[in-house]
């Protein structure tokens, strides 16, 4: 299990979870699970069902559908959600490229931290929409 107090102030300073008290953190906290990839593994495949959402606490990922770089993801980031949330297989592969850290959540704990913090939510819309307008303007879109 994480480090409870380490993670909790870890996750106080990335905007995803900047909405929430320390006392909220530090519950959420023990619902994750920190978990570590080597540079070049691979952290979700295009066409799995998903299982985690993925918050990144260091290093970095790429978003990648075939040769397409769709996103460089780091610190303070997420990604996973999608299949969650509509339940149909993972829209892309996400690969570290540096050595990386995540706070991982099953489907339903991520599911009960949506249900239970609107701040979490709004600020998870605020960032899809932001990728939505991203992909928009992509010139190979
Ligand atoms: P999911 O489909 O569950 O698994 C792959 C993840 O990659 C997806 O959730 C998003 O978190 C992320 N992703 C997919 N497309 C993009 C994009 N265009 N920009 C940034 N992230 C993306």
């Amino acid at each position: 299990m994480a480090d409870a107090p380490d993670t909790a102030s870890m996750l106080g300073t990335v905007p995803f979870f900047s909405g929430l008290d320390e006392k909220k953190r530090k519950s959420m906290v023990s619902e994750g699970k920190e978990m570590t990839y080597k540079t070049g593994d691979s952290i979700v495949r295009e066409g799995a069902m998903g299982v985690g959402f993925y918050l990144i606490l260091d290093g970095k990922a790429e978003v990648r559908k075939g040769d397409k770089v769709l996103a460089t993801l780091g610190r303070g980031q997420f990604f996973g959600e999608m299949s969650l949330i509509d339940e149909l297989p993972r829209s892309a592969d996400v690969i570290a490229v540096s050595p990386i850290k995540c706070w991982a959540l099953t489907s339903w704990a991520f599911a009960a931290l949506v249900k239970r913090n609107p701040e979490v939510a709004l600020h998870m819309l605020k960032e899809m929409v932001k990728r939505l307008r991203a992909a928009q303007s992509s010139p190979t879109s």
